[in-house]
C-alpha cells in the first residue's frame, strides 16, 4: 500500500505564506548591486515544464550522462544495499528515468526496499506515487512532503532502516559555496552513522560544450531563464516587459560554473504591484539568475571530507562529462572515557 504524508508546519504557513517569502527574496536580490534572483523560482510549473525539455535537448548532456551512468552500475550501487531492509530516500519529487532504472533494478533483485521521496510540493508528490503506482505496481512508495531535512528527520525518529539518500542530477552545483556546506552538514544531522548517500556532480569539461549546453540552438533555456520575470508578472503584479531582457549563459573560469544572467537591453523601471515599488534598470544592466558549478573529482573528496562524509566510489560515465559518488556518513562515536582511580581510590573522569 503506497501513499504520503504531510508534515504540517501550522505556525509558520499562516503567518509567512510562499508569496510573501517570494516578494522579499525580489525585492531583496533587486535592491542589491549587482541585481540578482534566486534560482530556486525557476521551479513553478511552466519553469518545471520548461527544464523538462531542457533535459532532452541534444546539447544538454548532464541527463543522458547520469542516465548511463545508473543504467551501467546499478547492480553495483545495489551491493551497497543488498544485505538488509533500507529506505530508498529521494530529496525531490520529479518522476525520471534514472530513478525508474534503479527503482525496477532493486525490485528485480528482490531487495527489501521502500521508496521516500521528500519534497515539499503536494501536487508533484501526489503526481509521482500516482505514476509510480501504475507503472511499478511491486513498489513500497511513502512519500513525504516536506522540506528535505524536516522529512529525513522525522523518517529517522520512526524507521531503524539504513537509508540510502539520493540527489541527482547535479541539482548541488545550483548552490553557493556557503550553501553547500549548510546543506551537506544538514543532511549529515539527519543521517545515522553508515547511512549512505549518493550524490550526482557534473564535471569539468569543454568550455564550448558547456556554453552550448546552456545556449541551445531552440531557445529553451532562454525561456527557461526569461519564465522568473514571466513568475514575477504572474505572481507578484510585475510589469517586466520581456522583449527587453535577454538571456545570457557563461562560463566562469575562475570558480568553474557556468553562470546565467538577464541582461537589460535598455534603461527602465518596472514598477512590481505586490512590492509595491519600481526597480531600475540601465542599459545592458545584468541581474544574476543561477549557478551551475562543475567540478573535479578531487573537488568532491574534499567536499565529502569536509562535511563528515567518506568516498566509497564514484561512478563516471563513458565520457567522464558526470559523476554520481557514494558517500558514508561517518559519525564516530564518544571517545571512551578514560577511568583513572587515585590513589585515595576516587575515580577521576578525563
Ligand atoms: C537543475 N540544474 C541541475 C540544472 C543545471 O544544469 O544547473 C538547471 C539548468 N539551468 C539551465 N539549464 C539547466
Amino acid at each position: 500500500m503506497s501513499g504520503y504524508k504531510v508534515l504540517h508546519d501550522s505556525d509558520t504557513q499562516d503567518s509567512f505564506g510562499h508569496r510573501d517569502a517570494f516578494a522579499l527574496d525580489v525585492l531583496n536580490g533587486l535592491s542589491a548591486q549587482p541585481k540578482s534572483l534566486l534560482s530556486k523560482y525557476f521551479y513553478d510549473t511552466i519553469g518545471s515544464r520548461l527544464f523538462q525539455r531542457i533535459t532532452e535537448l541534444e546539447e544538454y548532456y548532464p541527463t543522458r550522462s547520469e542516465l548511463e551512468i545508473l543504467q551501467t552500475n546499478k547492480t553495483e550501487i545495489a551491493r551497497y544495499v543488498d544485505y538488509g531492509s533500507f529506505n530508498l530516500v529521494e530529496l525531490g519529487a520529479g518522476f525520471s528515468e534514472k530513478t525508474t532504472t534503479l527503482l525496477k533494478h532493486f525490485i528485480d533483485m528482490g531487495l527489501d526496499f521502500q521508496y521516500v521521496p521528500i519534497d515539499i510540493s503536494e501536487s508533484a508528490m501526489k503526481s509521482l506515487v500516482d505514476t509510480l503506482e501504475r507503472r511499478i505496481p511491486a513498489l513500497q512508495v511513502n512519500g513525504i512532503i516536506s522540506d528535505y531535512f524536516t522529512g529525513m528527520k522525522w523518517l529517522n525518529n520512526r524507521s531503524g532502516r539504513k537509508n540510502l539518500v539520493m540527489f541527482l542530477g547535479s541539482s548541488i552545483g545550483n548552490f553557493s559555496n556557503a550553501e553547500v556546506g549548510k546543506f551537506l552538514r544538514s543532511v549529515w544531522s539527519c543521517l545515522k552513522h553508515d547511512d549512505l548517500m549518493l550524490i550526482g556532480f557534473d564535471l569539468k569539461k569543454g568550455i564550448d560544450m558547456l556554453i552550448r549546453a546552456y545556449n541551445d540552438k531552440e531557445g529553451v533555456t532562454r525561456d527557461f531563464n526569461l519564465n522568473l520575470l514571466n513568475r514575477i508578472n504572474r505572481e507578484l503584479g510585475g510589469q517586466f516587459d520581456l522583449s527587453t531582457f535577454r538571456h545570457f549563459g557563461t562560463y566562469n573560469v575562475f570558480s568553474g560554473a557556468m553562470e546565467s544572467y538577464l541582461i537589460s537591453l535598455q534603461k527602465q523601471s518596472v514598477f512590481i504591484e505586490k512590492i509595491g515599488r519600481a526597480f531600475e534598470f540601465e542599459p545592458w544592466e545584468p541581474i544574476h539568475t543561477e549557478f551551475s558549478q562543475k567540478y573535479l573529482a578531487s573537488d568532491i573528496d574534499a567536499m565529502a571530507k569536509a562535511n563528515g562524509f567518506e568516498v566509497f566510489e564514484h561512478f563516471f560515465d563513458s565520457k567522464y562529462y558526470f559523476a554520481d559518488s557514494m558517500w558514508r556518513v561517518h559519525k564516530p562515536t564518544k571517545p571512551a572515557t578514560k577511568h583513572i582511580p587515585d590513589r585515595k581510590g576516587v575515580t577521576l573522569v578525563h
